[in-house]
């Protein structure tokens, strides 16, 4: 964490309280913080569910036992500090009484786990209940579905809330394995010397997920790969890797670096795209009879500036591929052949951020089996995140409590994602099908790395 910007806040209000975020992450990541000792504030769950506190309090109980287990200390410190607002987001009586129930508190967080179309309605009740005074107000993505929507919502948010008190979360900056990527790049004097077009050749980054879209129809139709994962976790991925050194460590130091990134970025085009769709996509509950959605995605990418110009950098996701892994390859360009008959191969750094985490520097050396021969070799580094590591909701909302502002997507970075994929959205190129458990279409191979996409299972 670096300086925060603003002062802690001292209550953590959340707006669906009673939906499936808060089931699945929040009152997880609020029993963690409970258990180090950092949630000391108050915490207050508004929805409209016709609910009362009690009940909200068997909800919450019931995510701790579903998600890592009930935690006999912390677990009832949490359910004693909750507090419930029931409403209608619409309604002014709902604001008025979050305003009794924020008491004293006079910096309040107000964490939108919300439907972005009911943000509008939210910031304008908190704003004329006085709830928005000294607040500070946290959103999750999607962050709009294309730039116009992205700066309407921006707009909305920016009428009573100062852009220093938005948090946008894109969770993948709450992982370890992410912000270590930094720390990897400019902690060290290892990479930097290679770190750029004279020495590398590609650069890869996959996300695979071994599952379908899990009951999420309605959402996954809506969105595809591309808004799901790729304009914001996945470009955080590349902003990391292809980012220079900020000149502080700093929040808005690092967040200026990574915005130079994307302004770099070509905007795409069809041809640097393909995209895919499992067989059985169709028949998932919710998703619409004809839909042409993609639920994988290739791309190419090309970043116009000195460090990078000309190498061309490639992402890949999707849902219902043969494993659930991210990982990125960097290559370099390769050696002259001295001792390998067919050329050795490239050098490469690997970067796994998930599920295990592994740094990895590719090299030749002589064969074990042949002394004439040069072989393959990589020096690994790994680790298998235990319980006791910070969750990245964890991270993201103790660091949203605290002011501390680097892991959240500003504005301007935001908008800029938006714009390298609107074309591709707009006029998207057409869609392939693919058998679930294999890595794509067929097509895929079309928008692939010189020496192709490298298999994370290797
Ligand atoms: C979410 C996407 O933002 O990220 C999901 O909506 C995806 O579709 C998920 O599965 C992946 O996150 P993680 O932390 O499980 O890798």
């Amino acid at each position: 964490m670096s300086r925060p910007v603003a002062e802690k806040a001292d209550a953590l209000v959340f707006f669906g309280a009673t939906g499936d975020l808060a089931y699945k992450k929040i009152f997880p990541s609020l029993q963690a913080m409970a258990s180090r000792g950092h949630l000391d504030v108050p915490v207050i769950g508004v929805a409209k569910a016709g609910w009362t506190l009690e009940q909200l309090r068997v909800r919450a109980r019931d995510s701790l036992d579903k998600h890592g287990g009930f935690d006999p200390v912390a677990g009832p410190r949490l359910l004693a500090r909750l507090q419930y607002v029931d409403g209608d987001y619409g309604d002014a009586a709902t604001f008025a009484a979050l305003k009794r129930e924020l008491g004293a508190a006079q910096r309040p967080m107000h964490y939108l786990a919300i439907p972005p179309v009911l943000f509008a309605e939210v910031v304008e009740q908190l704003a004329a209940s006085g709830c928005a005074h000294g607040a500070r107000v946290v959103v999750e993505k999607p962050f709009g579905r294309d730039r116009a929507s992205a700066e309407a919502l921006n707009a909305v948010l920016q009428q009573h809330f100062d852009e220093a008190h938005v948090y946008r979360i894109d969770h993948y900056l709450g992982k370890g394995p992410v912000h270590n990527m930094l720390h990897f790049r400019f902690g060290n004097m290892l990479l930097e010397p290679l770190w750029n077009r004279t020495w590398i050749d590609s650069v890869q980054i996959t996300m695979a997920e071994d599952f379908g879209v899990q009951g999420r129809g309605l959402f996954y139709d809506a969105t595809g790969t591309v808004r799901d994962v790729v304009q914001n976790h996945l470009f955080q991925l590349l902003c990391h890797l292809a980012m220079e050194p900020p000149a502080r460590a700093d929040s808005e130091s690092i967040r200026d670096e990574k915005v130079k990134v994307l302004r770099a970025t070509r905007t795409l085009v069809p041809q640097d795209m393909v995209r895919g769709q499992f067989d059985g996509y169709l028949a998932e509950p919710a998703v619409a009879k004809a839909s042409t959605t993609e639920t994988f995605a290739a791309l190419r990418l090309w970043i116009d500036n000195w460090r990078w110009q000309g190498v061309p950098f490639f992402i890949r996701a999707g849902k219902n591929l043969p494993l659930t892994c991210t990982e990125v390859l960097v290559r370099l360009k390769r050696a002259p052949s001295i001792y390998a008959k067919d050329g050795a191969p490239p050098n490469h750094v690997r970067m796994r951020i998930s599920p295990d985490v592994t740094l990895a520097l590719g090299a030749t050396a002589v064969s074990p089996t042949d002394e004439s021969q040069s072989a393959p070799m990589e020096m690994q580094a790994s680790h298998h995140p235990g319980a006791g590591e910070m969750d990245a909701y964890e991270r993201v909302l103790g660091d949203a409590l605290h002011g501390e502002q680097t892991l959240f997507a500003r504005e301007d970075y935001v908008e800029e994602a938006w714009r390298i994929v609107d074309p591709v959205l707009a006029a998207p190129p057409p869609v392939h099908a693919y058998a679930p458990g294999t890595w794509g279409p067929a097509e895929a191979a079309g928008v692939a790395p010189p020496l192709g996409w490298h298999d994370p299972r290797a």
